[in-house]
């Protein structure tokens, strides 16, 4: 079931309760089951379909400085630090997600911190962020201090979902969606809980992100392949569509 409401003015956007629970960092603690529910790290379908994209870009991170924003569990950074970088280091207000990331890899630099209050001195050569830019208002805030944290030449390797996937029903879920212009917040209820996320057409994070100084590199769509649908047989309806997409840019 798909209920879809219409607002007229970014101010009724940002102010909807759809919009403020996509925002609010306790509904990754609230949920009945969690983010990790196997406590595998990259041992889960998906993890393991994203990774095969961002693959290119960890491989360069050998003496670099790294620093992944909404790192839940932690599996990307573990990861990543098979390639010896010089400083690497994860941030997430999740308390469930960062105990999990702590169990799972006790040699991880990790705090339980937002982005918008974590502090740093450090420059990065790489900075990632993987499904978790829908959980921000201010997309000009997130790029400003990404950028103010990116040595020159860094890059900036996000993955986010697709606008049109994600509007499409999917598994049986009960999903709410309020748009407005190129932006639209979904709410999505299935046995574990609900969760909210805002999704975007990658133009308003170009935009933002070129605002910020920072440049486009690389947009690739993440399309379901025969891998997933494999592990994962539910994916088998959306085969060959971009479930997410990959976006770099540069400073
Ligand atoms: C969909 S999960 C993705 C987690 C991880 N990147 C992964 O690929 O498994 C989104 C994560 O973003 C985190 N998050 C939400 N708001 C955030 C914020 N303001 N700053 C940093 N992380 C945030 C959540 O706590 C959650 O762990």
């Amino acid at each position: 079931m798909i209920y879809n409401f219409f607002v007229n003015s970014q101010e009724e956007f940002s102010s909807h309760p759809i919009v403020q629970s996509s925002i609010y960092y306790g509904q990754y603690d609230n949920r009945n089951s969690c983010w990790d529910p196997n406590k595998k790290g990259i041992i889960s379908p998906v993890r393991c379909f994203v990774y095969k994209f961002l693959l290119p870009h960890t491989q360069l991170s050998q003496s670099c400085n790294v620093f992944e924003i909404g790192c839940g569990t932690g599996w990307l950074l573990a990861e990543i630090k098979k390639y010896e970088p010089n400083i690497i280091i994860g941030i997430d207000p999740s308390i469930k997600n960062i105990n999990i990331a702590k169990h799972l890899y006790p040699d991880l630099q990790i705090h339980c911190s937002s982005f918008e209050n974590f502090k740093t001195n450090d420059k990065y050569n790489s900075i990632y962020s993987v499904m978790t830019l829908s959980h921000f208002l201010d997309l000009e805030s997130f790029f400003i201090r990404c950028a103010n944290i990116m040595e020159v030449n860094g890059e900036l390797i996000i993955v986010v979902p697709n606008f049109d996937y994600f509007q499409r029903p999917r598994f049986g879920y009960m999903s709410e969606l309020v748009h407005f212009d190129s932006q639209c917040a979904i709410r999505i209820k299935n046995k574990s809980g609900s969760l909210s996320q805002i999704i975007r057409k990658n133009e308003v994070y170009h935009k933002a992100a070129n605002q910020a100084g920072l440049s486009l590199l690389t947009e690739k769509l993440m399309k379901i392949d025969e891998d997933l649908v494999t592990e994962e047989p539910k994916y088998k309806e959306n085969f060959g569509l971009p479930m997410h997409n990959l976006i770099v840019y540069k400073k």
